[in-house]
């Protein structure tokens, strides 16, 4: 059995008893360095997540008949792991499985956009959730939604996406949620000026929530 834990944005306190469990059960932890480190006192086989994704596909499917526990940070189908894996297993998109035939489970986390949002009060209604992480969002598309979440990565991050909201001529409000839930938690609301006049600086893994209006505070 495949299982696709959801670990959620890092602190211990924030994953359930649920992913817990299934951990505890593991024969084999995958996942990457930082995901590993979370778990010392796994005392199964671990095995290192890379870029190579084909060949991790190859590997589960040789290694089903084990429990394999795959960690996935914050929720594994926003934006994670856990689509390519069911996808993959079942020749379908998600959405479309067959629930009897599968041999792969998803325990779902708490996804670092909920986490910012909780920190900042700010209701997750008609939120529009997106991702710039390896990919370039339509930003003309994108930007005509008021309230609008990312998971970002270093090729475009917050003084990227303060870029195409000026460019766009636009007022826009954004908080930045730095290394949620980890040592070195920042979480600021800037506007995209502020944000281009500080430059191209050296975030740490953040996520992005874009609102309307032109101030410096969460409401
Ligand atoms: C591949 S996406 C995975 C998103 C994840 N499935 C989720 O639900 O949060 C990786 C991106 O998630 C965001 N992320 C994950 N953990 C984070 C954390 N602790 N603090 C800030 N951003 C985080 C970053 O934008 C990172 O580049």
């Amino acid at each position: 059995m495949i299982t696709v834990v959801g670990i959620g944005p890092g602190a211990a306190e924030n994953q359930t008893l649920a992913a817990l469990d299934a951990i505890k059960q593991a024969e084999v932890l995958v996942g990457g360095k930082r995901h590993l480190a979370e778990f010392p006192h796994f005392s199964g086989e671990t095995r290192g997540l890379n870029a190579d994704i084909d060949g991790l596909m190859q590997w589960l499917e040789q290694n089903q008949h084990r429990q394999v526990v795959v960690l996935a940070s914050g929720d594994p189908l926003f934006y994670g792991i856990g689509k390519r894996i069911t996808e993959h297993f079942s020749g379908l998109p998600t959405g479309r499985q067959n629930s009897g035939k599968k041999n792969i489970r998803i325990i779902s986390g708490i996804s670092s956009i909920q986490y910012l949002c909780a920190h900042i009060l700010l209701d997750m209604n008609d939120i529009y959730l997106t991702s710039s992480h390896g990919r370039k969002p339509d930003f003309d598309w994108l930007l005509q939604h008021e309230k609008i979440a990312m998971v970002t990565d270093d090729v475009i991050g917050p003084y990227q996406i303060a870029q195409e909201i000026l460019a766009r001529g636009q007022q826009r409000r954004m908080v930045i949620g730095e290394n949620l839930s980890q040592e070195h938690e920042q979480i600021m609301c800037l506007n995209a000026e502020q944000i281009v006049q500080h430059g191209d600086i050296n975030y740490g893994l953040n996520v992005v929530v874009i609102l309307n209006g032109n101030g410096s505070d969460f409401e």
